[in-house]
């Protein structure tokens, strides 16, 4: 399989098929840090076809040579951005030296002579006539692009055409209904793939792995059984420099409405008829046109956004800057860094088992996971011992950087008298697979090489998503944050509305403690894995109001407390 190292193509997982593939944009970042790397991983695995070749389009002006050497280079290359555990010269050159570079700008005259070009590494390579085309450029470019291959001729001939179209699709539902009209003016629909690099995570593919080839979790996937569902992705990273960016996107775009709802959509779907393309397609955009569509005034009961200030001095750390004073970033900006949303599925499934979604950047932790929690168990059956309350059942995805399944449950602790405590079950990819670090591309290269686009957006369900996001994007628009943002500190857990805003229906987040979240305390700092997950087991969350004495100094209590979200103050000796 594709997590297997050195998995070399066999019957199961044949070649990519023939293909010369165009880059438009190769001088850009995304292809050293991304593009290259992945060509290389299946290139390493045995799974690329020798009939390939790479052309680069830009417009600056280099040699294949120079392209070859940039792409080759120590300092910032192949060499540097590997994902392997080492880098292996030999396979390198082989992939690099398949890489050809040519000079053009968005015109038909240019694009013809790009296409007499892809006619000569055709023949030089053998690709059959098949041309992949790879627009890493800002969308804007789509439609021209996309008109300027088709008056150049570049449908024509032998082999199939296929488009790869980077993030973002649109940045609100009218633009993206706008570009999917340019890109679909000439070209079909099968021959576009939209990226989406979440769905090139194993751990995301593995939701449907996990959901529909397993026999005894599906027949509890519904409101009878579900109380709610949690997605959560809590990015620890600020905007790393790319302020002017993330300025005019904002953490709903730049996050939710694609990775998080690609998630959300292989969670709740329906069983799809087979694993089809289109079969699995059709039940993700079902999914999310199920999704109810808030009026703009419904938006403050259901959402929350935020923005992240600078750091407190206390935390022990140098002072960094709030967003708004990052490089590129308008010092008034209201771009939301942060958004906790609740959403409701309107179908028979999920009528009434709220879905909570939240992330941010700059928060005290790193963690992508999706958290389903079960109905409470009855109480009645302890009463007469010391339990005073159960706990429900949860299923933890562990998406990143932890990957995982876990099942949280109940057990006795030993001893004479009846006590529980929370113990788990858990699968860790780690454990059960050897696998190489991959960035998420390779995949989608190879299953578009091989023409499926399983793994690729489709039009309906971007619109699908848009359309969810769209009240949210007006409602902001038409109320200006004013004095309310920046609400929470960087390194926190965010603004404390998002916590109201799931306490108001009587729950609570549940925080994923990892080892290394432990850790951050000097406490735990190298300590054994299975005694830092006794730690985590043992663990019961507490909230205490404004105000509570949480404990004394001289009390004689068998409890320790981590503070996960808050502050606390020492007020006696
Ligand atoms: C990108 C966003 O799409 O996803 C980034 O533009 C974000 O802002 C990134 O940090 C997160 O991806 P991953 O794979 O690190 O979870």
């Amino acid at each position: 399989s594709m997590t297997t190292e050195a998995s070399a193509s066999s019957a199961a997982n044949p070649l990519s098929e023939p293909c010369i593939m165009l880059i438009f944009g190769a001088s850009g970042d995304l292809t050293k840090r991304l593009l290259v790397p992945s060509l290389y991983n299946l290139t390493c695995d045995g799974l690329l076809s020798d009939k390939f070749a790479v052309l680069g389009v830009g417009r600056s002006e280099l040699t294949d040579g120079q392209f070859r050497a940039s792409m080759a280079s120590e300092a910032d290359g192949l060499p540097k951005f590997h994902t392997r555990k080492e880098y292996d010269q030999g396979q390198g050159e082989k992939l690099i030296n398949r890489f050809h570079f040519s000079s053009a700008n968005i015109a038909v005259e240019d694009f013809k002579k790009l296409k007499l070009r892809v006619s000569e590494l055709d023949a030089e390579y053998g690709a059959l006539g098949n041309v992949l085309f790879y627009f890493a450029m800002a969308p804007r470019f789509f439609g021209p692009l996309c008109d300027t291959l088709h008056a150049a001729g570049f449908q024509d001939g032998p082999g199939w055409k296929r488009i790869i179209v980077e993030k973002p699709f649109g940045t609100d539902l009218q633009s993206a209904l706008k570009l999917n009209q340019e890109i679909l003016r000439h070209w079909r629909e099968e021959q576009i793939f939209r990226v989406d690099h979440y769905l090139g995570k194993e751990t995301v593919q593995n939701l449907l792995a996990f959901r529909f080839s397993n026999g005894m979790f599906e027949p509890l996937w519904n409101n009878h059984h579900i109380d709610n569902i949690q997605f959560n992705v809590c990015e620890s990273v600020d905007v790393q420099g790319r302020g002017g960016y993330y300025d005019s996107s904002g953490v709903l775009r730049d996050m939710i409405q694609n990775h998080m709802f690609q998630m959300l959509s292989y969670l709740c779907m329906e069983p799809p008829g087979s694993f089809e393309a289109d079969s699995i397609r059709n039940e993700k955009a079902k999914l999310l046109e199920s999704v109810r569509i808030y009026q703009p005034e419904e938006v403050p009961q259901y959402v929350v956004r935020g923005q992240y200030g600078p750091s407190f001095p206390e935390y022990g750390e140098p002072d960094k800057p709030g967003y708004r004073q990052e490089k590129d970033v308008k010092p008034d900006s209201d771009t939301e860094t942060f958004a906790a949303i609740r959403l409701h599925i309107d179908n028979r499934r999920w009528a009434g088992v709220p879905v909570y979604l939240r992330s941010g950047k700059a928060l005290w932790k790193r963690g992508t996971e999706i958290v389903v929690t079960f109905k409470h168990p009855p109480a009645a059956v302890m009463r007469g011992t010391q339990v005073e309350k159960l706990e429900p059942n949860r299923l933890i995805f562990h998406i990143q950087p932890k990957q995982g399944i876990e099942l949280v449950f109940q057990a006795k602790v030993p001893g004479p008298t009846v006590q529980l405590q929370n113990v788990d079950m858990s699968f860790s990819y780690g454990n059960a697979f050897k696998a190489s670090r991959y960035t998420g591309y390779e995949v989608m290269f190879y299953s578009c090489m091989r023409g499926d686009a399983t793994l690729f957006s489709r039009g309906d369900l971007v619109k699908a998503a848009w359309r969810i996001a769209q009240p949210l994007l007006d409602y902001w628009q038409a109320t200006p944050t004013g004095k309310e943002f920046p609400n929470y500190a960087r390194n926190s857990w965010g603004p404390p509305s998002a916590s109201a805003l799931i306490e108001r229906d009587g729950r609570r987040w549940y925080e994923v403690i990892t080892p290394e979240v432990l850790e951050m305390s000097p406490l735990f700092k190298g300590g054994e894995p299975v005694f830092l997950n006794a730690v985590i087991m043992a663990l019961q969350p507490r909230s205490f109001s404004p105000g509570q004495t949480i404990i004394k100094a001289d009390d004689t209590a068998g409890e320790m407390y981590l503070v996960c979200r808050g502050s606390v103050e020492v007020t006696d000796k």
